[in-house]
């Protein structure tokens, strides 16, 4: 069983019978998802609905039997005000964790999905091999950005102010990667990591054609490791 598999059988400890699940996107989100098919299929778990982030999870899932549904399915009657999260838990891979269990995600192209998502989660657990654990975000891989086509080449050139080499993200045919949104993706390198990643998401968010970026801060609950000395479990300290 190699190390996304062992997290991701972690990660079913947290999933009880009866639960509205976010699914994220990429191969740890893989394993826990052929894992929840298992068990449903076995009657260990039932009365489970889930919300994919993504075509490919969404393929993965209905191929199993999941029951998938949405956000909006989840909400409460036009009108009145949410009174819980609509999801008992998100779970999904990273690119990157730092320290305080801040992440990069998206390389996997789902991000703004994945975001959306795990905003309604009541606890976003986070499923890594050890080799996604960093010192400072950015210093390793690039931050992926979903930004509008229109004019997209501009977007993507204004990112260079922000102390990164800003790049449009491209097919193998040179074609711009598209998302399931239908968008455009650009990647964020950075020589030295992200310096102030709260303060660079502020600037983002703030970008007209700029749809999301892969900073998912302040939402991990919990990030499960698999690594060489076994499966260990970070938790926000508060
Ligand atoms: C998808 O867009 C990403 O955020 C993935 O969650 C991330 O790339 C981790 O993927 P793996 O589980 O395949 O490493």
């Amino acid at each position: 069983m190699n190390f996304k598999e062992q997290a991701a059988g972690r990660a079913m400890d947290y999933v009880k019978s009866g639960m509205a699940l976010g699914l994220g996107t990429g191969s740890a989100t893989a394993y826990f998802v052929d894992l929840l098919g298992q068990r449903l299929q076995e009657g260990a778990l039932n009365d489970i609905r889930a919300v994919p982030t993504s075509q490919a999870t969404a393929a993965r899932a209905r191929g199993l039997g999941i029951p998938l549904t949405t956000l909006a399915d989840l909400s409460a009657p036009e009108g009145a005000v949410p009174s819980r999260p609509l999801l008992d838990l998100a779970v999904d891979g990273a690119d990157e964790v730092d320290p305080d269990l801040n992440l990069i995600k998206g390389l996997g192209r789902a991000l703004l999905r994945e975001k959306i998502v795990g905003m309604h989660a009541r606890r976003f657990v986070v499923m890594v091999d050890e080799s996604k654990l960093v010192s400072r975000l950015g210093k390793q891989k690039p931050l992926p950005v979903e930004v509008v086509p229109f004019e997209a080449q501009v977007t993507v050139r204004w990112l260079d102010s922000l102390g990164c080499r800003g790049e449009l993200w491209l097919e193998e045919d040179g074609s711009p990667a598209v998302t399931d949104n239908g968008n455009y993706l650009a990647r964020c390198w950075f020589q030295d990591g992200i310096a102030e990643p709260h303060a660079l998401a502020r600037t983002l968010a703030g970008r007209p054609g700029i749809i999301e970026h892969g900073l998912f801060l302040d939402m991990a609950s919990l990030v499960i490791v698999a690594g060489e000395s076994g499966v260990q479990i970070l938790e926000q300290s508060s």
